[in-house]
């Protein structure tokens, strides 16, 4: 997708569309006033109530260029970033439904939302932007269009190609900064729905670190890629472990992000790359299973995250490290029972091969401590099926060994709108993941299935004390339900984002 972003100071733009937005309050007091001032003849009624997200489609009589088509966007009390970003997302979806190239948000109240939301206004013009670029994203790579009927073969445009911000007024360089940042992470969490979506067929362990090193060519950062002779050097046995049974051989991406100046922080961010997850000897079941294309999410929003910190040029070393293999039953699979050793030492007893994300990311962690000793260490991963049955799919798990930095994740998911709930690390939970043979066991049986895998990657951490870890089983990838938005997310990217600018 390729898309312009203009800010303009007038509010008379030429465009497909001109959006107004409205909160509950604005829609009851003035809206009639707006409208009519727009030249909309038909008003809403009661019909549209303006929460967030909402929209309604009318049209007026111009002249010249100016938008026929105006759509009021509701956001709400407009109180909260999330308020503005839905109501971007909403519009943008139906620009793209309805094949329309130019959209133009009317920002002449940014200073009244700025002060209602308590955000800047170059804050709000970026959250625009973002919203606009995640209700635009399709993934259509893999369609040909060969079957596609010839009425549809037009040559209407197939996404939003220009978005102007109008009525910018005496806020346009603000506006210009704050667009320029949501840009970034607008499309650097599309390109990690892009790899996320991308089936395990298309994305292999080496695509995905193919895609990392592209990743540092755009954002100017250096990408080393560790092929299985090197993983074997380190004796990375866990990674080795889980590629026991596939036909293509495990990476491992580092990629290193360092500040011009001198870095605030080091913070190294860790992220499960399974490209596709059958389950291994212990196998999954069929229905759902291919769902498991997903299982490399933690790694695309890793990937992205350190490409959006470098080209925002954020003044901390950020390191991304990328284990990456797909986990498949096969005659030289590693099979249930089996005790591997880790590159930590630490021998893990394998009952069961679909805990493989867990055996990954050890030696991932055990890589982040040893090579880099960074002032934090942060894991994403498709953990566990059983973190959806505790929090459903809007919502990630997190856990950490530090409060301050629990918290510190709590407000940069709370303002970025991808939520995390945090749960406990307690000594009662190692009970479960004790083995007779072994250091540990890879399962922890019955119950707390999320708490016992992360305490399982606890294990790894050497004693760091700024660790965190987020579960995004369940709001990575969500499954086709009817007119709903489905398949990738791109979760984690703006959350890391918000809290990588927080030590800025
Ligand atoms: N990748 C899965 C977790 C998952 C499930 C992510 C559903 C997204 C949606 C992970 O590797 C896995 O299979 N976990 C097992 C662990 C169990 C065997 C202890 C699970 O959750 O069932
Ligand atoms: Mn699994
Ligand atoms: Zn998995």
């Amino acid at each position: 997708m390729k898309c312009t972003v203009t800010a303009k100071e007038s509010g008379l733009v030429t465009a497909d569309i001109l959006v107004q937005f409205f909160s509950k309050k604005e829609m009851k007091r003035d809206a009639g006033k707006v409208l009519a001032g727009l030249g909309v003849v038909a008003s809403p009624d009661g019909d549209f109530k303006a929460s967030a997200g909402e929209i309604a489609m009318l049209y007026r009589q111009t002249s010249g260029k100016e938008a026929s088509r105006v759509i009021l966007a509701g956001v709400g009390e407009g109180k909260t970033a999330e308020d503005y970003r839905k109501a971007a997302d909403s519009v943008a979806r139906k620009t793209v439904d309805l094949h329309l190239g130019v959209l133009a948000l009317d920002c002449s109240p940014i200073d009244d939302w700025a002060k209602q939301s308590k955000q800047k206004p170059e804050e709000l013009a970026a959250i625009l932007v973002e919203g606009v670029l995640s209700g635009a994203y399709r993934f259509d790579r893999l369609k040909s269009g060969k079957l596609d009927k010839e009425e549809d073969k037009d040559d209407k445009p197939k996404n939003i190609e220009e978005l102007v911000l109008a009525g910018c007024g005496s806020r346009l360089e603000a506006v210009e900064k704050g667009s320029g940042k949501g840009m970034i992470i607008g499309l650097c969490q599309n390109r990690a729905r892009d790899l996320v979506n991308l089936p395990g067929n298309h994305l292999s362990a080496e695509e995905l670190a193919d895609a990392a090193i592209e990743a540092g060519k755009r954002g100017g950062f250096e990408v080393t890629v560790l092929d299985k002779k090197k993983i074997t050097e380190l004796g990375m046995g866990g990674l080795l472990a889980v590629n026991k049974g596939s036909e293509q051989p495990p990476t491992f991406a580092i990629l290193d992000y360092k500040p011009k100046g001198k870095a605030k922080k080091t913070v190294a961010l860790v992220g499960k790359g399974v490209t596709f997850d059958s389950g291994g000897i212990s196998l999954k079941p069929a229905q759902g299973m291919d769902e498991m294309k997903s299982d490399m999410s933690g790694a695309a929003a890793v990937i992205a995250a350190v490409e959006a910190a470098a080209s925002l040029g954020l003044p901390l070393r950020v390191v991304g490290l990328v284990p990456a293999t797909d986990n498949m039953p096969g005659g030289s699979a590693q099979k249930p029972g089996d005790v591997i050793t880790t590159m930590s030492g630490i021998t893990v007893e394998v009952g069961n091969t679909d805990a493989e994300g867990r055996l990954i990311l050890a030696d991932a962690l055990t890589y982040a401590k040893k090579e880099y000793n960074p002032d934090v260490i942060i894991d994403l991963a498709t953990l566990t099926g059983a973190c959806i049955v505790a929090l459903g799919n809007s919502v990630a798990g997190l856990f950490s060994n530090d409060d301050k930095l629990a918290e510190s994740i709590f407000e940069a998911a709370q303002s970025s709108g991808e939520k995390v709930w945090r749960m406990p690390l307690w000594d009662e939970y190692d009970e479960m993941i004790k083995s007779d043979v072994a250091d540990v066991h890879n399962t922890g049986g019955r119950g707390a299935g999320t708490i016992t895998a992360a305490k399982f990657l606890e294990k790894f951490i050497d004693g760091h004390k700024h660790w965190a870890h987020i579960d995004i089983a369940g709001p990575a990838f969500l499954a086709k339900s009817g007119s709903k938005a489905s398949g990738a997310t791109g979760f984690g990217v703006r959350l890391l984002l918000d809290l990588l600018r927080r030590w800025s």
